[in-house]
């Protein structure tokens, strides 16, 4: 997830060495947090004595028991919002997302902070383990020390469990029911590029892709969107470079459909603009990796491929079982995304015709997180304001005017994830675009400050705010590139 991972190939293959992830270790650590994640769902659901407990059980005792027999002793354990295996900070997939902010957040409310496994664990130690875990008061300071004891007067010795350390975490278990929304905006967020990806997988290798699924989390999106864009928009700001294409879709999916309220569509309209967004890029996956990924720019025979993709994304659609989800409205959509407004664009057209409204949105909220996405073949992708900058000199010609005014109202002059300098000479991200369209200029930002150990902290300001004077607080004086300042932007929206 980190952006300034997101560099040219060999770039990566250098920086994986230093931070010595031993991707054994890793695996097995994601693998761990699954098997717990499921093992506090299922147990909350059945009694101790359930034979249907019996097989999750079984598999982490699996994961357990490897892991000691490889590390001797191990310590799960969190610091602020991650878990480390014996001092590794485990990253998780896009797939084990739930997993793991279920077990933080459950771990968290109970302020146990890590578990210690000091041998070989078998099914009766890890019953008692899980069943005094759940069965812990939330936010009981004595959690830790409580459970200790429990463990002791069962006389198991191979696990110790210790309280959570940091007390800005301990502050955080608290205000986590507060922030339900967001945690769902993420759910939706990281599910639908699970899905997405698995759709093209599915595409690929010819099996069954679920469209259905897509469209019951655009249903869920456009909830979240009309209810609070701010949250959804914020999490644009997430570009990961592994999952490019997916991650880039769905990123174009929350634009879209922040547009599409702005323009009062119906939910139902909404949902077929959020899905149109989600598959734009579907042709993409008969493109060859090769010319997909290529580090350099394209030659010409391979710029004639890659501009195929709006007609194979039409032809991939046609092909689908559940052809019912689709309408006409959404194939128009994907055949018009690169189009352009004076037809300069691509498929060359024989005939002159209108793009499409499906497919003028979409453009536009494609050509910003493009631009706005570090990719292979470009390390330091342009900032916000710059992308802005561009479409506004190409309007009339590349897009359509008056739904590039509606998208940068969005995105207000100060985007969501711009990094700023304040007249105070603090560095702040832009959170929230003010609604009031007179402080266009003076949106919500969060002030970054780190720490010695380059920890960040999180301090919200509303940049409308005045002194007692009548004077503004704070003001932005200037944009900055994030990536001069190595600063990873998406950290401050998960
Ligand atoms: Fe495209
Ligand atoms: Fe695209």
């Amino acid at each position: 997830m980190d952006i300034m991972e997101s560099t040219s190939q060999s770039d990566r293959a250098a920086q994986k060495k230093p931070e010595g992830m031993d991707s054994d270790l890793s695996k097995l650590g994601n693998n761990l947090v699954t098997k717990l994640h499921v093992l506090m769902r299922i147990s909350q659901i059945y009694d101790s004595k359930n034979v249907a407990l019996h097989q999750f059980i079984q598999e982490t005792l699996q994961t357990i028991n490897l892991l000691i027999k490889r590390e001797g002793v191990f310590s799960l354990k969190i610091i602020k919002d991650d878990f480390f295996l014996n001092e590794q900070r485990l990253r998780y997939s896009v797939e084990g997302f739930t997993s793991f902010k279920y077990l933080l957040t459950q771990w968290k409310k109970r302020l146990i902070g890590e578990v210690i496994f000091k041998g070989q664990v078998d099914e009766g130690i890890l019953k008692d383990f899980v069943y005094t875990l759940i069965n812990l008061e939330e936010g009981c300071e004595k959690n830790a020390a409580l459970f200790q004891e429990q463990l002791k007067s069962r006389h198991i010795t191979s696990i110790e469990v210790n309280p959570l350390e940091d007390v800005e975490g301990k502050e955080e278990a608290f205000t986590l029911q507060k922030e339900d929304q967001r945690e769902v905006a993420k759910k939706v967020f990281f599910e639908t590029i699970g899905t997405i990806k698995q759709v093209i997988t599915h595409i690929k290798s010819r099996q069954y892709a679920d469209v259905r699924k897509l469209k019951r989390l655009a249903q869920k999106a456009v909830h979240l969107v009309i209810e609070d864009e701010s949250i959804l928009l914020g999490m644009t700001t997430i570009k990961n470079y592994d999952e490019y294409t997916f991650n880039h879709s769905v990123n174009v999916s929350i634009y879209s459909l922040a547009m599409g309220k702005r323009m009062g569509f119906s939910k139902r309209t909404l949902t077929e603009l959020g899905v149109t967004a989600l598959v734009h890029d579907l042709g993409k996956s008969k493109i060859p990796r090769e010319i997909l990924n290529k580090p350099a720019s394209l030659d010409e025979e391979e710029w004639g491929v890659m501009k195929k993709h709006p007609l194979m994304g039409v032809e991939t659609i046609l092909n689908l079982k559940q052809l019912g989800e689709i309408n006409p409205r959404m194939v128009i959509g994907i055949f018009d995304h690169h189009i352009k407004s004076d037809l300069s664009g691509y498929p060359k057209l024989f005939r002159k015709k209108e793009v499409s409204l499906f497919g003028r949105i979409v453009q536009i909220a494609d050509s910003y997180d493009a631009m706005t996405t570090p990719r292979i073949y470009k390390k330091n992708p342009y900032t916000p304001e710059q992308a802005l900058a561009i479409m506004l000199r190409e309007r009339n010609v590349h897009f359509d005017p008056l739904l590039l005014k509606i998208f940068i109202s969005l995105v207000g002059i100060y985007p969501i994830g711009s990094l700023v300098i304040l007249n105070t000479r603090e560095l702040g991200i832009v959170y929230k675009p003010s609604h009031d369209p007179r402080w266009l200029d003076r949106p919500t930002v969060i002030l970054v400050d780190r720490d010695e150990k380059g920890e960040v902290k999180k301090e919200v300001v509303d940049l409308t705010k005045t002194d007692g004077a009548g004077h503004y607080q704070r003001s932005i004086v200037k944009t900055l590139d994030p990536y001069q300042y190595h600063i990873d932007i998406a950290k401050y929206f998960l």
